[in-house]
């Protein structure tokens, strides 16, 4: 019934994604920040996805980005991006998706990332390994960082550190080392599951957009950390997550020690 309902609260809020899509009246605003949009869609299919969950559950725990927490005592806690990509989805940009990662105990049991516009549905449960359309996945096989295709983001309010996004990001384009940005974490996940990207770093996520996309790569045979190598919680901001192969020579790069 858990993954029935992660399902079925993924395609409502993609279904709500498609039809406010390229919609000419969309009403869009700011939040913090000057181009951290949320749309009218954002709130649609937050709610679609909400009243699907507390249809099944309605004691289970809600953490969702537009409406915040809904607490409960339950052990269960669903993390909910209703719309991953937001820049993107205002601007006609098919990379964007619905993200749903849910916890038990603290422990991210299932995952599940839908971008209905390219039609991919990733979902991964623990222990269980991962799957795009029902087809399993596994990460990529290379082992040279200097060969790989990277992926990364940047936030909306600019971090000025002395080894800040941009920093990172130069080390890794003098050197040509090709580094991509699709300005949906989720799918940059996905895509790292799926093989396609070697790498994904970013310096700033909040738990909404790596819950779901942080267990997908792991059980397509990934390694997901922080910058320091640790374990990876959503709760926390920095993010690797690599093939493994190349997990600790990126972290180098990343801290400007290679
Ligand atoms: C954003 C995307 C983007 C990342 C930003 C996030 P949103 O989420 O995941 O790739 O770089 O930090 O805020 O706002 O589109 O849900
Ligand atoms: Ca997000
Ligand atoms: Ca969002």
């Amino acid at each position: 019934m858990l993954k029935e309902t992660l399902i079925n609260a993924t395609e409502a809020g993609a279904k709500v994604m498609q039809h406010y899509f390229n919609s000419k009246s969309l009403l869009i605003s700011n939040k913090e920040g000057i181009n951290n949009l949320v749309t009218e869609a954002d709130h649609a299919s937050e709610k679609a996805i909400i009243d699907t969950i507390k249809e099944e559950f309605p004691d289970h725990f809600i953490l969702s980005e537009e409406t915040g927490e809904i607490k409960s005592n339950s052990e269960y806690k669903w993390i909910i991006d209703p719309i991953d990509g937001t820049v993107n989805y205002a601007h006609g940009i098919p990379i964007c998706c619905v993200s749903i990662g849910l916890e038990h105990n603290g422990t991210m049991i299932m995952g599940a990332v839908l971008n209905p516009f390219i039609k991919e549905y990733y979902f991964a449960e623990k222990g269980k390994g991962a799957t795009l359309n029902g087809e399993p996945i596994h990460v990529s096989m290379e082992s040279d960082v200097m060969k790989s295709c990277l992926v990364t983001g940047f936030p909306y309010t600019y971090i000025n550190n002395s080894n800040g996004p941009l920093e990172a990001f130069s080390r890794f384009i003098r050197a040509g080392v090709p580094v991509r940005r699709l300005g949906s974490a989720a799918m940059d996940l996905c895509w790292v599951a799926a093989g396609r990207f070697d790498g994904f770093y970013e310096h700033k996520l909040q738990a909404w957009d790596s819950a779901a996309g942080f267990l997908i790569v792991e059980e397509a045979g990934g390694k997901v950390t922080d910058f320091e190598g640790n374990p990876y919680s959503p709760y926390q901001p920095q993010i690797a997550a690599t093939n493994g192969k190349i997990h600790d020579d990126l972290l180098k790069w990343v801290n400007d020690k290679a």
